[in-house]
């Protein structure tokens, strides 16, 4: 799978820019702020129909524009693949598959595998459980549609079931039937979700912990648990348990959407206890894992976008990733870099195609073809 070019229009500081790429390997060199992450996030968005920065679509738009669109022309097994996104502020986001419309937008998930690694993914270590679900979730999602059904399912419901709980809260009565109605439809869509996530964990984390090992070369042991409430006990259970709770609070406090990952080195809670190597050994070796079952499961390697990474990393670490990447049959890779020079040192090595661009003010000159 590949793609092959792509078209911006009116996204974030692009105005018109279409991007030939390479099947190997393609680089955006530019100083900061120039629309080099922009460009790896419009690659993101047209495989998964969304940013991969969680940021209301509006803010996407070129600023004094009334929308943007973006297209990219992929090839997958054989296959022509157009997709094109259009988002007009204020209206129902377009998605379309080779002229056709989605009905919905999480049909597309999963057509084309995509994983970003970004600097700030630490995000992933330092931040609530809300970003370990989501990338949870967007694994998950790309290689099993039905999860994701069950997914926006169980959402639905618990908006639902949230919203009566708020007004019982706001207007004084409550009504038990009326909750438990919500905690039936709940339960199927909460099982499927737990057991899911359960079942892909296990794997995820002998893989996760050997990718640490290998990046970093180091003697502590890392370790990735899946927290679930279900794991005591059934959600019909749970939720039963926390009814007074919940009244109280006006919210759902218990379900797959309280959900955590917990990850440990040495035993100890990563977040407090990792240096800062540490910390960015354990986020690359995460997202390595993502990328690598990704492959497994769908049989393609997915796109790879890298954002900066060589900034962030050492030399040593930097070298590793590449090597990890470049082994077996890698798929195709978008690189940003701030320093061509280093770039150049650290992709010489490994002798792939590739083609480069310099990064201005939102628009990208082809620098050479090699
Ligand atoms: N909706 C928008 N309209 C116009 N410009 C935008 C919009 N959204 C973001 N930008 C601009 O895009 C630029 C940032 O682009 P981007 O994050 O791709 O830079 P970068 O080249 O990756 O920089 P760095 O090297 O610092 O990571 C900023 O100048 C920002 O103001
Ligand atoms: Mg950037």
């Amino acid at each position: 799978m590949q793609l092959d070019s792509f078209i911006l229009a009116n996204f974030k500081n692009y105005a018109h820019q279409r991007i030939e790429c390479s099947p190997g390997l393609t680089c955006f060199i530019g100083r900061n702020g120039m629309g080099k992450t922009n460009l790896l996030d419009a690659i993101y968005y047209l495989c998964m129909g969304k940013s991969y920065f969680n940021m209301p679509d509006s803010l996407a738009v070129n600023h004094g524009a009334g929308f943007f669109r973006l297209e990219g022309h992929f090839v997958k097994e054989g296959k022509t693949e157009r997709i094109v996104a259009k988002v007009i502020p204020r209206k129902k986001k377009e998605l379309e598959r080779n002229g056709t419309p989605y009905r919905r937008l999480s049909e597309h998930v999963g057509l084309l595998p995509v994983v970003m690694i970004a600097p700030d993914d630490t995000n992933l270590i330092n931040e609530g459980s809300e970003t370990r679900r989501r990338f949870l979730d967007n694994t998950l999602s790309q290689f099993d549609n039905h999860y994701l059904q069950q997914l926006i399912t169980y959402g639905k419901v618990l908006q639902q079931r949230n919203a009566l709980l708020k007004q019982f809260g706001e207007n004084g009565g409550y009504n038990s039937a009326l909750v438990e109605a919500y905690d039936r439809q709940m339960a199927g869509p909460a099982q499927a979700i737990y057991s899911r996530r359960k079942e892909f964990m296990a794997p995820f984390r002998q893989l996760l912990r050997q990718l640490y090992r290998d990046i970093s070369g180091e003697a502590e042991e890392v370790d990735c648990q899946y927290v679930s409430k279900m794991e005591q006990a059934p959600i019909g259970v749970l939720l039963r348990e926390a009814a007074e709770k919940d009244r109280v609070l006006q919210r759902t406090t218990a379900g797959p959407h309280k959900d955590d990952l917990e990850f440990t080195i040495g035993g100890y809670p990563l977040k407090r206890f990792a240096s800062q190597g540490q910390l960015k050994s354990f986020v690359l070796a995460l997202k390595l894992a993502q990328y690598r079952q990704l492959m497994e499961k769908k049989s393609v390697p997915p796109i790879l976008l890298l954002d900066d990474i060589f900034d962030k990393l050492d030399h040593d670490r930097a070298n590793h990733l590449l090597s990890l990447l470049m082994q077996g049959d890698f798929g195709q890779v978008f690189v940003t870099d701030t320093d061509e020079e280093r770039l150049e040192a650290i992709i010489g090595k490994f002798n792939r195609q590739y083609l480069k661009y310099r990064i201005e003010n939102g628009t990208a000159h082809k620098i050479n073809g090699a």
